[in-house]
């Protein structure tokens, strides 16, 4: 059965990168013959028929912008039995062969609900957070990771005139990479994680104690959301050690911006790995990045692997930062 028509689509929070993976699907694809159709909004455009043909020239100018020109959105409704049926639908409608999603987790399962209706799907991996555990890597972290880093050289110049400790709360919803590759790269005393059990006397006061003793003036905190309140913890901090604190919450500033090259050449590698994949007739497979080689997982099997910190990263971080 010859492919003749393929959507791609965009879902969850939005990745730079996005834009580079759409490019080199849709010029990839096109170059062999095959139909590109755009959708709109993620899965809120699939249920809704909001779908559209690409050309060359629709992804030109793209692969160097942050965002995404599919759109994304969080579409809950999706995941009814409901939703699921109308995408469906509209596949049959617009005679797509093949739905290919970029995104995180959310997308994953929503694509997996769509591969359980019959329909044939591909899934790219971008997620700023890094939090998908069939991967090693997914879009947009590097970039995500640069910016914070970025933002906190920015604060650690006042911190250090000020002699100061800066609490800075990063992004990464349930996962700490960008907590953990943020705080190596800045030179963090504390770094606090979802996944590492942090003893606030201990880890953090006892730690800014120690070093203060040791000759070191200004002092940075990086704090993955969801772990505590940063606001609090800064004035804990300032209570418990006397060293002035401020807090700064950097939000979606991780989210945007120009992808990395890093992103840029992974998004391009995993996009033209689907292709592949739809050229050899091999579906319902989620694209990984391993030992920095771009392979293929089956959805199934990426749905069941669990994530795990790097524990050595974290220890020797805090061993060099004294
Ligand atoms: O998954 C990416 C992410 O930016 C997380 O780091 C964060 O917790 C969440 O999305 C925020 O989502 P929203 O912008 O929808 O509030």
């Amino acid at each position: 059965m010859k492919i003749k028509n393929i959507a791609i689509l965009t879902s969850g929070g939005d990745a730079p990168g996005m834009n580079a993976a759409i490019r080199a699907i849709t010029r990839y694809a096109l170059g062999q013959n095959i139909n590109v159709f755009g959708v709109n909004r993620g899965y809120t455009g699939l249920r809704n028929g909001d779908i559209f043909q690409m050309n060359l020239r629709t992804v030109s100018d793209i692969l160097h912008r942050g965002g995404t020109i599919l759109y994304s959105a969080r579409d809950s409704e999706f995941l009814s039995e409901n939703g699921v049926k109308q995408a469906v639908e509209t596949c049959n409608k617009n005679e797509i062969d093949v739905v290919v999603a970029i995104g995180g987790n959310g997308t994953l399962n929503g694509i997996k609900k769509l591969s359980d209706m019959g329909i044939k799907c591909m899934f790219v991996p971008a997620s700023i957070d890094n939090d998908m555990p069939y991967t090693e890597y997914a879009i947009g972290f590097d970039t995500a990771t640069n910016t914070a880093v970025e933002m906190v050289d920015k604060i650690r110049d006042t911190t250090q005139s000020h002699e100061k400790c800066s609490v800075v709360e990063v992004m990464g919803r349930h996962c700490g990479d960008i907590a953990l590759f943020t705080g190596i790269s800045v030179g963090a005393i504390a770094i606090i994680v979802p996944e590492i059990e942090c003893d606030f006397e201990k880890d953090v006061i006892e730690r800014i104690k120690i070093t203060k003793n040791l000759g070191k003036r200004h002092f940075i905190v990086i704090v993955s959301e969801n772990c505590f309140d940063s606001s609090k913890i800064a004035k804990s901090i300032e209570e418990k050690t006397g060293v002035q604190t401020r807090c700064t919450i950097l939000g979606h500033v991780q989210r945007g911006g120009s992808p990395t090259i890093r992103d840029r050449v992974v998004a391009s590698l995993m996009g033209c790995k689907v292709v592949d994949n739809i050229l050899d007739k091999k579906f319902n497979k989620a694209i990984a990045l391993r030992c920095d080689k771009v392979i293929n997982i089956d959805i199934d099997e990426a749905l069941k692997c669990k994530k795990n910190i790097d524990l050595n990263l974290y220890i020797h971080a805090l061993q060099i930062s004294i």
